[in-house]
């Protein structure tokens, strides 16, 4: 599923991108594009970092 519909950014790239280090949207947007350009995925994708590092948290 598509977390950025403007660039194509996947759900699972967004994960991949979170597995591998990025601790930001900024960082993400860096590396995968997402939120580069009308920003409405920004929230969703500050939610799925938040939530990444709940999990961690709780591990
Ligand atoms: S949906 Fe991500 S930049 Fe527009």
């Amino acid at each position: 599923m598509y977390v950025c519909v403007c660039q194509a950014v996947t759900e699972n790239e967004v994960h991949a991108c979170i597995a591998a280090g990025a601790s930001s949207a900024r960082e993400i947007r860096d590396s995968t594009g997402a939120g580069r350009d009308c920003a409405t995925c920004v929230r969703k994708i500050c939610a799925m970092l938040k939530r990444s590092k709940e999990l961690v948290a709780t591990a």
